[in-house]
C-alpha cells in the first residue's frame, strides 16, 4: 500500500521543531497517561498542525476525532496543544 509513497514517522516527526512542540504539548500538559494512544495522537496533531499552525479548540478537537483516548477525556491534550504547540512562526517545514 505505501509502495512509491513518502512514509513519515514519529521519529521523524518529534525531531522537528514542530514535533518538538507536540511531545513538549503531550508531557506538559497532561495529555499522557497510559500511553497507548500517544503515538496517533502525535501524528495527528502533525497533520492539524501541518495544515493549520494555529488551530482554535474546536478545530483540535475535529483534528483529534479519528483518535480515541481512554484515559484523558482529550481535554488536557487540547489544553497542552494551545499552551504549547501552536507555531509562533519557528517552523521551516
Ligand atoms: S493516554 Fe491512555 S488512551 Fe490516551
Amino acid at each position: 500500500m505505501v509502495e512509491g509513497r513518502e512514509v513519515e514517522t514519529l521519529e521523524h516527526i518529534r525531531e522537528t521543531p514542530r514535533g518538538e512542540r507536540i511531545v513538549t504539548a503531550l508531557a506538559r500538559g497532561g495529555g499522557v497517561q497510559c500511553g497507548f494512544c500517544t503515538p496517533g495522537i502525535a501524528v495527528a496533531l502533525e497533520a492539524l498542525l501541518r495544515e493549520n499552525p494555529k488551530p482554535d479548540e474546536t478545530e483540535i478537537r475535529d483534528g483529534l476525532s479519528g483518535n480515541l483516548c481512554r484515559c484523558t477525556g482529550y481535554q488536557q491534550i487540547v489544553e497542552g496543544v494551545l499552551e504549547h504547540a501552536l507555531d509562533h512562526g519557528t517552523d521551516s517545514l
